[in-house]
């Protein structure tokens, strides 16, 4: 199994410098969490797993001065993007939290809705995690986030691995339940965690948005986040060159017109409290 991102370290690094990138692509996914989770000028919403910030932001902008947004992470440089990025936008009514969201008090009852762009896939324990945001909910609350699919679905995520394979020694087979990206990949297992942690009204659709990128851009990607990078930590010189090429060749066959024609195939879900 590969190792799970550190997220105070080398992946929280990598997001804090593809934070623009990321958040152009994944921007119609904040805009869907948002339009759903709004409780309405004055309110206040948690953000879990907020990263560097960008949903929280818009949900405080969204909310106006009356209301507030609080963004939770375990993340020190994500959150100190965030901090800056509150400060250079002039939003006073955000607030960030560091912690795991899965243990840390976020109170009871203290928001009327929480959302999260990819941030709820890395607990350790998935049960109790979502019965700690619940808690944080006032009864009826509106919680809705957006996972990933399989990476059947998504079959440029492991593309380059797959190219990768035949110049590194063998991947071993990803445990589909581990936390990580694709951990709620599966929606029967998405609707039991948040069953057994007592939401309801539980609701789980198909979300896919185009994310047409640039294949230089999509290089980026790949070599600074996901599944690659660890693998090529031990990799000499000639090795990582041999990686970049078949890597390049395999992504650049995507390529129509300048860009690679990606679709993130998601899931949207939603709860109440
Ligand atoms: C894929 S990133 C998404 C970041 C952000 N929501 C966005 O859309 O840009 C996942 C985020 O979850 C955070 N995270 C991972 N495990 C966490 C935990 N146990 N508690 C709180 N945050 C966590 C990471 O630090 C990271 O910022």
């Amino acid at each position: 199994m590969t190792a799970p991102p550190n997220w105070s370290q080398a992946a929280g690094n990598a997001w804090v410098e593809l934070q623009d990138l990321m958040d152009g692509l994944y921007q119609p996914i904040a805009e869907t969490l948002i339009t759903t989770a709004f409780p309405g000028e004055g309110g206040a919403v948690l953000d879990i797993g907020c990263g560097a910030g960008t949903t929280t932001l818009q949900m405080a902008r969204r909310l106006g001065p009356l209301g507030r947004a609080a963004g939770v992470d375990i993340s020190a440089p994500l959150l100190e993007a965030a901090r800056a990025g509150a400060e250079a936008q002039g939003i006073a009514n955000a607030t960030f939290l560091q912690g795991d969201a899965q243990t840390l008090d976020l109170g009871t009852a203290a928001y009327e809705a929480a959302i999260s762009r990819f941030g709820v896939m890395f607990f350790a324990d998935f049960d109790s995690a979502f019965a700690n945001l619940r808690r944080a909910l006032k009864p009826g609350g509106r919680l809705a986030f957006a996972c990933w699919r399989s990476p059947a679905d998504n079959p440029l995520a492991s593309a380059p691995l797959e190219a990768a394979a035949p110049f590194l020694p063998p991947i071993p087979q990803a445990d589909p339940d581990a936390p990580g990206r694709w951990a709620f990949a599966d929606p029967d297992r998405v609707r039991g965690i948040l069953t057994r942690s007592g939401w309801r009204d539980i609701e789980i659709a198909p979300l896919d948005v185009p994310t047409p990128i640039a294949l230089d851009d999509l290089m980026r990607l790949t070599f600074r986040l996901g599944a690659l990078p660890p693998l090529l930590q031990q990799a000499d010189a000639a090795t990582r060159e041999k990686v970049h090429a078949a890597v390049a060749e395999r992504l650049a066959s995507y390529e129509v017109e300048g860009v690679v024609p990606m679709t993130a195939a998601c899931w949207r879900v939603t709860a109440r409290g």
